[in-house]
């Protein structure tokens, strides 16, 4: 299928895991995507074995924001559609939290996503013909958990800066939504893993278990369950839907 033929699309995060899925669908479905990464030589990689571009991007940064988005204008032609999917984990007992640790969170999943999502709506809007932005959520901006207070709430922004940014852009043809997914096996995961073998004794292994036994479905996520999601919401199908969070999390949750 070629649902995104023609079209060109930045996403950023995606040298690994779920936005290398997702540059991965996209270019199945005849787009062009661009691999926006703080790790240049693993999302090189990852662009050359997909049929895919790569540039350096660090969200925290706005030189280099304004540097990746111009960059991909330069050798896509445009962007027609944007991925805010790098984002960073970290947990901790509230009284253990450190400042340092908030400040780099916000700075990656908030920050980030706002000042990027606001570099290409801001093409979007000078070259005209609308767009579409898919911001990365989480099960974790539903609810609170109680060791894993900084990234629920940088989650739980999020959704709040697609609500916003949806209402506010879509005069100029901008759909923002999002998708929150639940437990989603790989890299990610291995580090949540160790996590919780760290401080809940649990052994290797164990957390990833417990929580994929847990989902209805009967199993943690896999990158690929959500490319639909991401397809459809960068298809025209999607015209008419605005400021959205959508759940693709096996069952976890439901709003
Ligand atoms: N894996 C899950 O269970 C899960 C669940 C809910 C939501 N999510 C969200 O989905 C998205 C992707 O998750 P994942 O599991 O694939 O994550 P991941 O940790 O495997 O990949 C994150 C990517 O972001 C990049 N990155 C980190 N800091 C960056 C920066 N400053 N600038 C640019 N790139 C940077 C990393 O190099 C990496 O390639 C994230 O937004 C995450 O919060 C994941």
């Amino acid at each position: 299928m070629t649902r995104l033929s023609g079209k060109t699309a930045l996403i950023t995060g995606a040298a690994r895991g779920i936005g290398l899925a997702f540059a991965r669908a996209y270019v199945a479905e005849g787009a062009q995507v661009m691999i926006a990464d703080i790790d240049l030589p693993r999302a090189q990689a990852a662009a050359d074995g997909i049929g895919a571009q790569a540039v350096h991007l660090d969200v925290t940064r706005q030189d280099s924001i304004d540097t990746a988005v111009a960059d991909t204008v330069a050798r896509l032609g445009r962007i027609d559609i944007l991925i805010n999917n790098a984002a960073l984990f970290t947990a901790a007992p509230i009284v253990e939290i450190t400042r340092a640790d908030y400040d780099r969170l916000f700075s990656v999943n908030v920050a980030g996503t706002l000042f990027t999502l606001q570099a290409v709506a801001k093409h979007m809007i000078a070259r005209g013909g609308g767009g579409k932005i898919i911001n990365m959520a989480s099960q974790a901006g539903r609810r609170g958990e109680g060791l894993v207070a900084v990234y629920c709430a940088t989650k739980a922004a999020t959704i709040s800066l697609t609500q916003s940014a949806g209402l506010d852009l879509i005069k100029h043809g901008i759909n923002v939504n999002a998708i929150a997914p639940g437990v989603v096996d790989g890299e990610h995961w291995d580090g949540v893993d160790a996590f919780f073998a760290k401080h809940e004794g649990k052994a290797p292994g164990q957390k990833k278990a417990e929580v994929g036994a847990a989902v209805p479905v009967g199993r943690m996520g896999r990158a690929e369950d959500l490319t639909g999601m991401a397809v459809f919401l960068a298809s025209p199908e999607a015209d008419y839907i605005v400021a959205q969070t959508y759940n693709v999390d096996g069952g976890n949750w439901m709003s």
